[in-house]
C-alpha cells in the first residue's frame, strides 16, 4: 500500500428541464405542500432527450476542469441507468473526454453507488495500480420513473457528479480516511425494477413481462436508511479517530431532509451540519452525494480545513460511508 487517494476536483451538471412539485400535481393526486413537507425536495431535473452518459460527460469535463488536469488513469462510473445494459457507460464517457484507453467501468450499487466507486478508486490508487482516477456518479432515473406512481414521480431527479482522485499522502487535505460499505441482500425487494435482468427477462417466453419500472417501499426503506447510515457513519468516524461533534459538515445521501436529521439525532450531530440538496435536486441515487458537495462547495458552505463526513443508503440494500479534511477546490 502506498499514501492515500485525495480529493483535487469537483465537477457537476443538471440537465435543462426544471420540474417543479406543482407540475407534478396537475397530473398526480399529490400537491406541494405533501412533497415538501414528507420529503423536503422544492423542485427536480429531468432530461429531455439526454442520456446518463451525456450527464456524466459534462459533470467529468468539469471535474477534470477542477483538478486543473486532462488525463486521469481509471473512471469509475456508479449508476442504476446506464445509457445500455451492455456495454458499460464508463468506457464511452472516458473516449468522449478524450482520456486514451484507460480502464473505465461501471459500478451498480444504486443510491451508495457514489461511495462505492470512491472506495473502488481509491483502493486502485492506494495499491498503485494507478495515480488518478475520475469517479462519477450520473443518473436519469426519469427514464424508469412510473408517471402514474406517486410515491416514486415526486421523489426522483436526474443529474451527475464527478471528483478527481489522485495518489497523495494520508495527511494532507483532501485524503479519504477509510470507507466502511455493506449490503443486505435479504431486503433487495424493498427496492427494485422488477424486469430486464436475467431473472425476469422482459420478453420471457413462459411469464408474464416484469414491470421496467422502479419500486421503492417507502417506509421500511426509511428506517433502513436511518439505521444503516448512522452505523456505517459511526464505524467510518472511529475509523478516522474522529468523534461526531468533531464533524463540520454531514453529507448524506439525499433521499429525504427527515432521514438526514434522524441520522444527525442518532449521531448526536447538530442538524444543522447536515448538508441540504435535496431541496433543489430531489433524489439523484448516485449522483446525489457529489452534486451536494458541488452546491455546499460552491457556496461556500465548505471551507478547506472543514470535516467532511459522506454516507449513502441504497437499493440491494447497500451502504457506506468515508470522511475526508475538505481540500482547497474550486467546484465546477
Ligand atoms: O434513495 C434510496 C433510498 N430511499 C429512501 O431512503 C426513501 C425512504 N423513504 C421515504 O423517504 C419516505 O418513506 C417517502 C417520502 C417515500 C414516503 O413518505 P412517508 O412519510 O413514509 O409516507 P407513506 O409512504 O407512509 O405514505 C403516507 C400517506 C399514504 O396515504 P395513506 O395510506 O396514509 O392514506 C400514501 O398513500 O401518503 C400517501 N402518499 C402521498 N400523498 C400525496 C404517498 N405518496 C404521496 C404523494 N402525494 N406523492
Amino acid at each position: 500500500m502506498t499514501g492515500a487517494a485525495v480529493l483535487g476536483g469537483l465537477g457537476s451538471a443538471l440537465p435543462s428541464r426544471l420540474v417543479t412539485n406543482e407540475e407534478l400535481s396537475e397530473s398526480l393526486d399529490t400537491s406541494d405542500a405533501w412533497i415538501r413537507s414528507r420529503t423536503g425536495i422544492r423542485q427536480r431535473y429531468w432530461v429531455r432527450g439526454e442520456s446518463t452518459g451525456d450527464l456524466a460527460v459534462t459533470a467529468g469535463r468539469h471535474a477534470l476542469k477542477s483538478a486543473g488536469v486532462d488525463a486521469v488513469d481509471l473512471v469509475v462510473l456508479a449508476t442504476t441507468t446506464p445509457d445500455h445494459p451492455c456495454p458499460a457507460t464508463a468506457p464511452e464517457v472516458a473516449a468522449r473526454l478524450d482520456l486514451g484507453p484507460v480502464a473505465a467501468y461501471d459500478i451498480a450499487a444504486v443510491c451508495s453507488g457514489f461511495v462505492y466507486g470512491l472506495a473502488s478508486a481509491a483502493a486502485h490508487i492506494e495499491a498503485g495500480l494507478v495515480d488518478s482516477a475520475l469517479v462519477i456518479g450520473a443518473e436519469t432515473y426519469s427514464t424508469i420513473l412510473d408517471p402514474q406512481d406517486r410515491t416514486t414521480s415526486v421523489i426522483f431527479g436526474d443529474g451527475a457528479g464527478a471528483v478527481v482522485l489522485r495518489a497523495g499522502e494520508a495527511g494532507q487535505c483532501g485524503a479519504l480516511l477509510g470507507f466502511d460499505l455493506g449490503s443486505d441482500g435479504s431486503r433487495r425487494d424493498l427496492i427494485v425494477v422488477p424486469g430486464g435482468g436475467s431473472r425476469a427477462r422482459t420478453a420471457p417466453v413462459d411469464a408474464p413481462p416484469a414491470g421496467r419500472y422502479f419500486t421503492m417501499q417507502g417506509k421500511p426503506v426509511f428506517r433502513h436508511a436511518v439505521e444503516r447510515m448512522a452505523q456505517s457513519a459511526r464505524n467510518v468516524l472511529a475509523r478516522a479517530g474522529w468523534t461526531p461533534g468533531s464533524v463540520d459538515s454531514f453529507v448524506g445521501h439525499q433521499a429525504n431532509v427527515r432521514i438526514l436529521h434522524a441520522v444527525c439525532d442518532q449521531l448526536d450531530l447538530d442538524r444543522d451540519r447536515a448538508v441540504t440538496d435535496l431541496d433543489r435536486v430531489g433524489n439523484t441515487s448516485a449522483a446525489s452525494i457529489p452534486l451536494a458537495l458541488s452546491r455546499a462547495a460552491g457556496e461556500g458552505r465548505l471551507a478547506a480545513g472543514d470535516r467532511v463526513l459522506l454516507a449513502a443508503f441504497g437499493g440491494g440494500l447497500t451502504w457506506g460511508s468515508t470522511a475526508l479534511v475538505w481540500p482547497d477546490i474550486p467546484a465546477l
